[in-house]
């Protein structure tokens, strides 16, 4: 691959900061790196030992870039994301601004990179729904799915940098030390505590970040009508969200068959000696599925137990690889 002109917007932020990592890791073919975030900064990042000056976030000033690596949340892509693939840039996007709209395809790499086509604006899919996919599709493979349940156990850093400094503070007032302020983006107190509660509550008492589970979910397996049902919790966790999942398969199958099609899913790690937890997973980019068994003898109920980071492969990670699919798959149309 040629080098591109490559933009990071929220490159301040947790995931802003990971993705100039995965840049470096990948060998991402950056010819030039802009990073921009909500205002002006001096010497405010690091890609390849160099400090980068971090830039305002405009549309004048991302023009020039040919690959835009949206993680400045929903405000910093509303207004700028479609238009910049419009301009014929290529468009990475952590935010949910785009990931539900009819035209655009929501594509997890190792799950339905086919759905890409030649899009230019490719949003990255919720955290937790990343990692659900990866361990869910090769049982609708092998199986079929009639039935997903899934409980989360999500880590703070979901939350950004200002959670994760809520905790810290959290933590240290455990120990004496005078929290500075009261404001939190947590409902609660999270340190020594989980909180029921990700995103607001609709009027049927679903959280945001349950509907998008949910949706997200039904679109990237192209099973429109699956039944989802999902429950999430915050947890005083830094890094790596942990699911358990409860399936009911279209067909009768058995551990035997489903650990077969897991163990061959690119991106997923099969564990069957022992447990995974967050701590085993920080910094890694595979998904963990382990504790798979069946309920009771059924030959169509089964539950796992699903571990990620979500600042790799739940953010960082696959906005990396969406763009080095789009680029791919531009310079195969150019041939
Ligand atoms: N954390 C995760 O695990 C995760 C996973 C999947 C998706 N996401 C999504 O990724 C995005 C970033 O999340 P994060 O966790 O990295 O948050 P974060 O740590 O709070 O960082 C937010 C970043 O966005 C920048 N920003 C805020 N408003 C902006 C604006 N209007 N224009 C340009 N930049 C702006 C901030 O810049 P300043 O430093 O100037 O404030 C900062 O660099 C969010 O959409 C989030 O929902 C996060």
């Amino acid at each position: 691959m040629s080098g591109s002109k490559v933009a990071v917007v929220g490159a301040t932020g947790a995931v802003g900061e990971t993705i100039l990592r995965v840049l470096e890791e990948r060998a991402f073919p950056v010819d030039r790196l802009g990073a921009f975030a909500s205002r002006d900064r001096a010497a405010a990042v690091r890609f390849r030992g160099q400090a980068h000056d971090v830039e305002a976030t405009s549309y004048d000033r991302l023009a020039p870039y040919d690959v835009v690596l949206f993680a400045g949340g929903d405000d910093a892509s509303k207004d700028l994301g479609r238009r910049l693939a419009e301009a014929g840039k290529l468009v990475s996007d952590n935010s949910s601004t785009y990931r539900m709209e009819l035209d655009v395809p929501l594509v997890v790499p190792d799950v339905n990179p086919h759905a890409l086509g030649s899009a230019r604006l490719a949003p990255v899919a919720n955290c937790s729904t990343i990692q659900l996919v990866l361990a869910l599709k090769p049982l609708r493979d092998a199986a079929g799915l009639r039935t997903v349940r899934v409980a989360s156990y999500q880590s703070v850093s979901g939350a950004g940098r200002p959670a994760l400094e809520r905790l810290e503070a959290e933590e240290r007032a455990l120990h004496g030390v005078a929290l500075a302020s009261d404001a939190t983006p947590f409902p609660s107190a999270i340190a020594r505590n989980v909180i029921p509660q990700i995103g607001s509550f609709d009027d049927a008492g679903n959280s945001t970040e349950e509907k998008k589970i949910v949706e997200e979910t039904r679109k990237i397996l192209e099973l429109p009508t699956l039944h989802v049902a999902a429950t999430t919790v915050r947890v005083p966790v830094r890094y790596a969200h942990s699911e358990a999942i409860f399936v009911e398969t279209e067909r009768d199958t058995s551990v035997e068959e489903l650990s077969r099609a897991i163990a061959a899913q690119p991106g997923v790690k099969l564990v069957t000696e022992g447990i995974v937890t967050p701590r085993d997973v920080e910094g890694q980019d595979m998904v963990y599925v382990g504790r798979l068994r069946a309920e009771e003898g059924s030959r169509r109920h089964f539950q796992l137990w699903v571990v990620g980071d979500n600042l790799r492969i739940g953010a960082a990670t696959t906005a990396v690889r969406l763009a080095e699919l789009m680029l791919v798959r531009r310079a195969e149309h150019a041939a």
